[in-house]
């Protein structure tokens, strides 16, 4: 596709950090934080990822936070080549410090080449001692700013909603510095399923990124093994939206069956073509799963 046709897309961005740092309140924090979905007023509905929009230097930008585990989003996704996450909040408690599961997820980022963003959490905890965190993680690599490196640090406590909104600026900050998010949006959509899951009422209900191009209700897709007609879709507030452009999470319904999170996904002509190539890949899986189990046996024949 020639570089004209690619338009500027949100950034996505995925938290990680030990257990128990404060993931999952920072992604609330930061949900929350959002007046625009706040304005919906509607039901906050678990979903795996989200849109919010920041105001930066005057302008309104939106960007996509995953809601998954970040290990899991990373170690899944990856082992199936998929790359979903374009930076990395790394979240560290500022009572804590550094402790294996930062370093494996700042190895994971690094590896990947996704650029760091540090959240050093619960600063309102007694004992939060945020220099030393930027001490700690000087020594893998992660120098922050104000030390002469290009890393970004930021205090932030999710559980008073304190700097969540300087958090944000630092994403974009890094985003504009580091890369050159872009897609085609006029085009047939591709991306990933975030997570998925078979709903008693409405079947199967898959949570996918689009990447590239622009997803239509109506459209038909393979994900995965699961293929099928794009019935209906939601944002993360439960808004039915009509059309889900490059970097939007998105609620699909209409799926045959549920995807896997990393499963990849795209726009087919039809039906009939969409089932044929869910059905090969099916096949493939199977005989796969097969070949596994004779190697296994024949292994075991040599004991
Ligand atoms: P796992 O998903 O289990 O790895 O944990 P997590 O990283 O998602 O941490 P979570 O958000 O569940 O927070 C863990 C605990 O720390 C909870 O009791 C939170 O209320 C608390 N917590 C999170 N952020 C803050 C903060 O900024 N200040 C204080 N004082 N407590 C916090
Ligand atoms: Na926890
Ligand atoms: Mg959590």
């Amino acid at each position: 596709e020639g570089d004209d046709e690619l338009q500027a897309r949100p950034p996505v961005v995925t938290v990680m950090g030990h257990v128990d740092h404060g993931k999952t309140r920072l992604l609330d924090a930061i949900r929350n934080s959002d007046v625009v979905a706040g304005e919906h007023g509607g039901i906050t509905q678990h979903i795996g990822a989200y849109q919010i929009t920041h105001e930066h230097e005057g302008v309104e930008r939106d960007i996509t936070f995953i809601d998954t585990p970040g290990h899991e989003a990373f170690t899944a996704m990856r082992a199936r080549g998929a790359k979903v996450t374009d930076i990395a909040i790394l979240v560290v408690a500022a009572d804590d410090g550094v402790m294996p599961q930062t370093v494996e997820a700042l190895n994971h980022a690094q590896a990947a080449n996704v650029p760091i963003v540090v959240a050093v959490n619960k600063i309102d905890k007694e004992g939060a001692n945020p220099d030393k965190i930027r001490g700690q993680l000087t020594e893998y690599g992660l120098v922050p700013e104000e030390y002469g490196g290009d890393t970004m640090f930021v205090d932030v406590s999710a559980r008073q909603n304190l700097h969540i909104d300087d958090l944000l600026e630092a994403v974009l900050l890094t985003a504009d510095a580091a890369l050159d998010l872009r897609a085609n949006p006029d085009k047939d959509a591709r991306g990933i399923a975030i997570e998925a899951n078979l709903d008693r009422g409405r079947g199967s209900v898959a949570t996918v990124l689009v990447q590239s191009g622009t997803l239509n209700i109506g459209d038909t897709i393979v994900a995965g093994t699961a293929h099928g007609r794009v019935r209906a879709m939601f944002d993360e507030d439960g808004a039915t939206l009509t059309e889900a452009g490059p970097s939007r999470p998105v609620q699909v319904l209409g799926l045959s069956s549920v995807p896997r999170a990393g499963d990849t996904f795209f726009v087919t002509s039809d039906e009939r073509t969409a089932r044929q190539i869910a059905e090969k890949r099916e096949a493939a899986d199977r005989n796969a799963a097969l070949a596994k189990r004779r190697k296994r046996i024949s292994l075991e024949d040599f004991d």
